[in-house]
């Protein structure tokens, strides 16, 4: 490999995620790597990923695992990092050139197909790490039929999703105003084929297409005003929330009441948020 864009990305037409792939949701994903980066670090190591290891991340975005993992694989090793936003891509490759990484290859493609978006890697890969992704896509058993597939025997994934989102996600104390949008936020999530729930069903998924399971838990947070955390939600509303008015899902004085929820909430030093449960999981290939 001699540069980072060593497998030209495929003829695909960029697509846009639920989220948008603007520099703001760039932004988000980079602070949410980093206030998850402990628990991701964790699994990778439960994950036994290793100096030399071929590492597929999937739908990584503008690429803030797949660096870490191209530090840990190191030059020996490889990372494929296959996303189907070009505008994500671009910024990994800008990371990458200025780490001087040569050994990430970006691939432009859908996770469902990867078989046809990576031609020649049938049995070649040692492990895959795929984060809040099957929870966006329509055919998340087409992605875990063709994982098998690229997989080496032995093969392991590590997966982080949702599974109970809409119901954990709540405001201590609770406040009507933001319990409609986070229904609204799963609503628009679903409307476009992805599953909040996705995790409940994974494991069976594995299991019925050659894995077994490794390892399955589950990271519980909550997070008070004033914290670290508590900019992870917040950024997650400014993204998001107003392209729920653009797209219909609540209206203007709903937005303008959860604002308001959501900023008394930040003054009051009694009220804290449950966060959305991160599901983990490592399935091996048998
Ligand atoms: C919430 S972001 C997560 C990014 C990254 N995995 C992380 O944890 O930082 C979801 C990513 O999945 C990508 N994505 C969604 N559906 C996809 C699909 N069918 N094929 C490839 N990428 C997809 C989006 O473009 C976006 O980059």
């Amino acid at each position: 490999m001699t540069t980072p864009t060593a497998r030209a990305p495929q003829s695909n037409p960029a697509r846009d995620y639920v989220l948008g792939t603007q520099s703001d949701e760039a932004v988000r994903l980079g602070l949410q790597h980093r206030l998850w980066s402990a628990a991701t670090h964790e699994l990778w190591e439960r994950a036994r990923i290793q100096p030399g290891e071929s590492v597929l991340d999937l739908g990584c975005g503008p690429g803030h695992a797949a660096m870490d993992l191209a530090q840990i694989v190191g030059p020996t090793g490889r990372v494929i990092a296959l996303d189907e936003s070009a505008t994500f891509l671009k910024q990994l490759h800008d990371h990458a050139v200025s780490r001087k990484f040569h050994h990430i290859e970006r691939v432009l493609g859908d996770v469902q197909d990867l078989t046809s978006v990576l031609p020649g890697e049938d049995e070649q890969i040692d492990a895959a790490y795929i984060r809040w992704v099957l929870c966006f896509v329509p055919r998340p058993e087409d992605v875990v039929k063709e994982l098998h597939k690229v997989l080496k025997v032995g093969g392991r994934v590590a997966v982080q999703d949702y599974f109970n989102y809409e119901r954990c996600l709540t405001l201590a104390p609770k406040r009507e105003a933001f319990t409609k949008v986070i229904q609204a936020v799963a609503a628009s999530w679903r409307s476009r084929g992805g599953d909040t729930d996705i995790m409940g069903k994974l494991p069976g998924m594995f299991l019925r297409h050659g894995f077994r399971i490794e390892h399955l838990g589950v990271v519980q947070r909550i997070a008070r005003p004033g914290s670290q955390l508590w900019h992870w939600p917040n950024s997650f509303w400014q993204t998001f929330v107003p392209r729920l008015v653009e797209t219909g899902f609540i209206t203007a004085e709903e937005m303008a009441a959860f604002n308001k929820a959501w900023e008394d909430a930040g003054k009051d030093p009694a009220s804290f948020i449950q966060l959305p449960p991160v599901f983990e999981m490592v399935a091996v290939k048998e």
